[in-house]
């Protein structure tokens, strides 16, 4: 198996709880991030999973992605391309460094 570069956590705590990001639809969110991630030429270098409370609820759908430490605030379910867009500008620098 081939070793991961990045991982990136969606928070989709509590979908019956207003407020919390399971509530504003993050796993459609994170389910689209996923399928657009495959299809990139550093998709089998970064996983896309679902977390539970990343402790930002107020700015949440919230999302976090590691080792680079990069934090997505504020999101929407309707987000998936330009989360894409901002996970494929990390993923392309981390592959030119
Ligand atoms: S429920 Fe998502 S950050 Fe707390």
């Amino acid at each position: 198996m081939k070793e991961l570069k990045s991982h990136l956590f969606v928070c989709t705590n509590s979908p019956q709880v207003e407020g919390r990001c399971g509530h504003k639809n993050a796993e459609a969110l994170r389910r689209e991030l996923k399928e657009k991630c495959k299809n990139a030429p550093w998709g089998q270098d970064i996983r896309i999973n679902s977390s539970g409370c990343l402790g930002h609820c107020e700015r949440g759908i919230a999302a976090v992605m590691y080792p680079e430490a990069q934090w997505f605030f504020d999101l929407t379910d309707k987000d998936g391309e330009k989360l894409y867009e901002a996970v494929s500008s990390s993923m392309n620098s981390s592959t030119n460094s």
